[in-house]
């Protein structure tokens, strides 16, 4: 609840967007020196907007009394637990100091400002598919919230996965940096919605399975896993008979939007909190395009037991 509360402050901060209107009507050289602020204003807002898209909320919040975005979220998985950063403004706890650049190359490289690799537990595998101006409009929100100053707290894993130098190797086998390209085939809804789902909302990230060393199979995209977050079955929902083949237009919208599914069963645990912090959030335009995207890649036969 605190989360949330705090996330509505957030954005009641930058939701003072100046009415247009009254803009439009100041005098010109009073526009020019406002049109910066303006300016400044959206992007904050488009960066609320892509943050709930990126669920970056849930995970870094603690969920007891956690502050948003202040990190201590732990993550289990069968490495060890791993505790999410602060990425408030904070400029000794957080990442007050971070550049453009700094923040740009975190989510299109995984790299830290100081040359450290990150673990791919930040799913910046598929955030290095955002475009620069989403990943500086989501700094851009970040920078307008207050600063926390709350330490990060250690991971919590086992040799050998706590070396970071290992990641250099992980990374050779199984990160494959490059920003999103559209395909000219498809559907400019095909394409939002490839680039929704691939560089932002991460669904693959828990239902597309992994091998031992936590590399996502990717000829496997979105068939399932019984070895989801939390230990939880992640379903297959690849368009197959064993996936959610039989799902209607708009069946997706609504379980995006409502936590419902078609046979009326909410869904529970990681999916649910996804939703709740952030996919419900987005606009009938995001979804549909989403669900016209997931309809529409190759069908996978994977019956995942529940
Ligand atoms: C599945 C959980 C998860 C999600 C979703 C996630 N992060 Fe993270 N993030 C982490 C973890 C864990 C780390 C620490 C990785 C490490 O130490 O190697 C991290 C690290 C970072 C860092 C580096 C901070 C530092 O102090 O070095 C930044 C910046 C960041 N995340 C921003 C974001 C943004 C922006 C989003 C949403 C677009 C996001 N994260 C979504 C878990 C997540
Ligand atoms: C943090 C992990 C996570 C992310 C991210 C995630 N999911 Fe899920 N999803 C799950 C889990 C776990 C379940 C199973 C929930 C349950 O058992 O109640 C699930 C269930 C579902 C279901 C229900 C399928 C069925 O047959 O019951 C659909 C559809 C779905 N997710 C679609 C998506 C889409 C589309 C996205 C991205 C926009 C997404 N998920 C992102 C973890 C995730």
């Amino acid at each position: 609840m605190i989360l949330r509360k705090h996330f509505r402050t957030g954005l009641r901060r930058v939701g003072l967007l100046p009415g247009l209107a009254s803009v439009l009507a100041v005098p010109a050289l009073l526009l020019a020196g406002m049109a910066g602020s303006a300016v400044a204003e959206t992007t904050v807002e488009k960066g609320a907007y892509l943050v709930r898209a990126g669920g970056c909320l849930a995970c870094h919040t603690a969920k007891k009394d956690g502050v948003a975005y202040a990190g201590g979220h732990a993550l289990k998985t069968p490495f060890g637990t791993f505790y999410s950063p602060n990425i408030t403004p904070d400029p000794d706890h957080g990442i007050g100091r971070w550049s453009d650049d700094d923040f740009v190359r975190a989510l299109h490289e995984g790299v830290a400002p100081d040359g450290g690799r990150y673990f791919p537990v930040f799913p910046y595998g598929s955030y290095t598919r955002m475009t620069r101006d989403d990943a500086l409009a989501i700094k851009a929100f970040l920078f307008s919230l207050d600063p926390v100053a709350q330490p990060n707290r250690e991971h919590d894993v086992s040799f050998p996965f706590s070396w970071r130098f290992m990641q250099r190797g992980w990374r050779t086998l199984f990160f494959d940096e490059g920003r999103f390209e559209p395909d000219p085939a498809q559907s400019a809804e095909w394409n939002r919605g490839a680039y929704l789902v691939d560089a932002l909302t991460h669904c693959g990230e828990c239902h597309t399975p992994r091998n031992v060393f936590g590399g996502l199979k990717r000829d496997q995209y979105m068939s399932g896993t019984v070895d989801g977050p939390e230990n939880q079955s992640v379903p297959n929902i690849t368009p197959h008979a064993t996936g959610i083949g039989d799902w209607g237009r708009g069946d997706l919208v609504s379980l995006l939007k409502s936590g419902m599914k078609p046979d009326f069963d909410n869904v529970q645990g990681t999916m649910a909190e996804a939703i709740d912090d952030g996919l419900k959030y987005l606009t009938d335009a995001d979804l549909q395009a989403i669900e016209t995207y997931i309809y529409a890649i190759e069908p996978i036969e994977n019956t995942i037991a529940k």
